[in-house]
């Protein structure tokens, strides 16, 4: 028997309503913020990732899924969705709009990372990007975007995480410090923290090992070495945020997985944390164009997993209303009125009305299972005395009430 691959899933129908729900307030809010939908390829050249995620954080080093195509280029299925659209930014010249250009996405991303509760292989985002505008309000723009979609799901016992890390002035004196402070604990690290004292020693900080997690408490705070620019780019977001009452905590820890932010970042994380917590997570990115081959044009997003949405969703008993079945099934019994079942459906399917058959293969009470087991509102009912006097039998699921009616006058009455 075959099986979906380790860490990817099926989502059956059952379970479609939540996806459904989460697409359709993350469309409703990119539409109310002006954010046009974007679809780039599954798979791009490898070192468009490597250049922008970075080479020492663990997707690039890890969990790639690479492979060289028959023409001998290296590509990989994407590990996270901000690098193409950067790159189909500048390949499509889109400095020449308006800027920002502001842009969102629902894409599939790939990551060979081990399985567990909320950590898949395959799981699906939904994200924003503005390009191209370096003002805090878009900071805030898009932090308070993630705050209305978490709360407009259904999910509000949320807290907000932000820092700020810097950029390229400010960012070597910090990371000097940083590993200063490492260097002298480095009895104390784990095995993967001894690399990145010296890969990316910014990932320190959030290394999930007990004894490296109680070293990164005393360790120095990034917004302690801001650069002139980029403490007033801070204060002018932390302002935003309480003008626009957004609640939020500041956390030096909060460094990020990817290696391209700059300044601001963030990530949501459900108030009752468990062990995959952060459901959304984002920040400012200015050098990112630059290191694809651009030059340098600023930049801010976040993205969001559905799978973790959608977990968070059932944990906190949210009432998503179900994907609603068509409201009749026609019920036939007999080879007639089979044939006339499919047209009797047809009909009313032109009159923009949900309609689906039902097996008749099965007797009459086979075919009221099906319509319980469907939870259809009403079903149609035809059988050969039926169709001698062109009439049906419509029949009320939830009242039990039964209506004979003419063919005619049922469907003018549609
Ligand atoms: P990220 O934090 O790597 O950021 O992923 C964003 C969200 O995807 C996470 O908050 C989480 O909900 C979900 N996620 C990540 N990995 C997994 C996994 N293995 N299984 C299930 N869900 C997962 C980015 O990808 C950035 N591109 C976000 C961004 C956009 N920054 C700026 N613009």
């Amino acid at each position: 028997m075959f099986k979906a691959p380790r860490g990817t899933s099926d989502l059956l129908p059952d379970k479609q309503k939540f996806s459904r729900h989460i697409e359709s307030i993350a469309s409703q809010l990119s539409s109310l913020y002006g954010y046009s939908r974007v679809d780039t390829p599954t798979f791009e050249d490898s070192s468009l990732f490597v250049r922008s995620v970075g080479e020492g954080t663990d997707i690039v080093d890890k969990e790639m899924y690479s492979f060289d195509d028959r023409g001998g280029d290296s590509m990989t299925l994407r590990p996270e969705g901000t690098a193409s659209i950067c790159r189909a930014y500048l390949e499509h010249g889109m400095h020449n709009f308006a800027q920002p250009v502001r842009m969102h996405y629902f894409c599939s991303v790939f990551r060979y990372e081990r399985p567990q509760a909320g950590r898949y292989r395959e799981h699906h985002q939904f994200g924003i990007e503005a390009i191209g505008d370096p003002d805090p309000s878009i900071d805030v723009e898009i932090i308070k975007f993630a705050h209305d979609l978490i709360t407009g799901i259904g999910l509000n016992q949320i807290n907000l995480f932000i820092n700020s890390i810097g950029d390229s002035n400010c960012r070597p004196a910090y990371v000097e410090s940083l590993k200063k402070y490492y260097e002298t604990y480095r009895d104390e690290l784990c095995k993967d923290c001894l690399t990145r004292i010296d890969r990316n020693p910014l990932r320190l900080l959030d290394c999930k090992n007990e004894e490296c997690s109680q070293l990164s408490i005393e360790a120095p705070k990034s917004i302690n070495y801001l650069c002139e620019e980029c403490e007033s780019h801070w204060e002018s977001v932390l302002d935003y945020l309480k003008e626009l009452e957004i609640p939020y905590t500041i956390d030096h820890k909060l460094v990020r997985g990817l290696d391209y932010y700059t300044k601001t970042v963030f990530e949501i994380q459900p108030k009752d944390v468990g062990g995959q917590s952060t459901i959304l997570g984002g920040g400012r990115y200015d050098a990112l164009i630059e290191q694809i081959g651009g030059r340098a044009v600023p930049a801010m997003g976040f993205a969001t997993g559905i799978e973790r949405l959608t977990l968070n969703l059932i944990k906190e008993s949210v009432d998503i209303p179900d994907i609603k079945s068509p409201k009749y099934l026609v019920i036939n019994v007999g080879d007639k009125a089979r044939i006339r079942a499919i047209k009797i459906a047809d009909q009313i399917r032109e009159k923009g009305t949900g309609a689906m058959v039902a097996n008749g293969t099965r007797g009459l009470r086979g075919q009221m299972r099906q319509a319980n087991s469907l939870n259809v509102p009403f079903v149609i009912i035809i059988g050969e005395s039926e169709l001698e006097r062109n009439e049906l039998v419509v029949k009320d699921m939830a009242t039990a009430e039964q209506n004979i009616c003419s063919i005619n006058d049922f469907m003018s009455a549609l």
